[in-house]
């Protein structure tokens, strides 16, 4: 079993992205900026949020986060958006999600320019990565890419099976794995709450990716012997024994499904990582498409 070390790639990204920056700054460019919009106080969304301003603090980027009560109206949010569309300086921004309900997702996903969307989910994004067009792919997608390139892993062929249809990283990985070209060309089985016989279409698959959100729900037994295992689950498990008051666990028993596959991301240090070091690197492209406009 080898481990998909999503922590060291990420940090070899975040260099990667670091030393370009460097660059920038010497031939006395503008560097990239990225601003995230958080609505409300949900804890786990606070703390992804707060690491993806902190990444780019860290590589040299500039970054704004706007926080807004969880009382905000759809209006309120839209205007910011607005401004952060028509702000010249900003490269590239998100919104994080979940929203409160008084918000509509789509409307706000809608609202975005296209040219600033790092989190590829405005439909013009969306819709040229399912046309293998150059675009912003979804950040926690385009991670397990990267990993899986470069590891190496090969896919052509190979039965990809995805758990879950969210719109942020089951659906966009169920198509970019079946997209011509490397990683991808495999055969996709997308699962999700109404799919009969799953535990039989997983035993089948020479890929599985995990984005169900439920702790432990895939076993050793039900994955084939060098499966390749990735694990998108971040659940919080409250525990009071630790410092934070909760662990974090992912929807693979990692113990006994590692002495049996042929790679598998832990969690935490797997798919996580990999998300933020690919907001950035979807920032950095930003800037570049924006200088190359101007
Ligand atoms: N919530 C969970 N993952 C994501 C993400 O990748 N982007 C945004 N905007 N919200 C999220």
């Amino acid at each position: 079993m080898e481990l998909l070390d999503g922590k060291k790639i990420s940090n070899q990204i975040k260099e990667e992205i670091t030393e370009t920056v460097a660059k920038m700054k010497e031939r006395g460019e503008k560097v990239p900026h990225l601003a995230a919009i958080i609505v409300g106080n949900d804890g786990a969304s606070l703390t992804y949020v707060g690491s993806k301003v902190r990444s780019c603090e860290r590589i040299g980027f500039e970054s704004t986060l706007v926080q807004m009560p969880s009382t905000t109206s759809e209006l309120e949010l839209l205007k910011k958006i607005d401004e952060l569309n028509k702000n010249e300086a900003v490269d590239g921004f998100i919104v994080q999600l979940p929203l409160p309900e008084q918000i509509d997702t789509q409307k706000v996903i809608m609202a975005i320019d296209p040219d600033k969307d790092v989190d590829g989910f405005h439909p013009t994004n969306f819709g040229k990565m399912a046309l293998d067009m150059s675009t912003f792919i979804p950040a926690t997608p385009f991670g397990i890419l990267e990993l899986l390139e470069r590891y190496k892993v090969d896919t052509k062929g190979k039965h990809t099976v995805v758990i879950g249809r969210s719109h942020i990283v089951g659906r966009p990985m169920s198509i970019l794995m079946g997209r011509r070209g490397w990683p991808g060309n495999s055969t996709v089985t997308l699962t999700h709450s109404h799919t009969k016989n799953i535990t039989q279409i997983i035993s089948q698959a020479d890929i599985v990716i995990s984005a169900l959100g439920v702790p432990n729900f895939l076993k050793a037994e039900m994955v084939k012997d060098d499966a390749v295992v990735i694990d998108v689950g971040i659940t919080r498990v409250p525990d009071e024994s630790r410092p934070k008051g909760y662990y974090i666990t992912g929807d693979v028993d990692f113990e006994n499904v590692s002495k049996k596959a042929s790679y598998i991301t832990p969690v935490p240090g797997g798919v996580g990582p990999m998300t933020i070091a690919m907001l950035l690197k979807n920032t950095l492209l930003a800037r570049e498409r924006h200088r190359a406009k101007s």
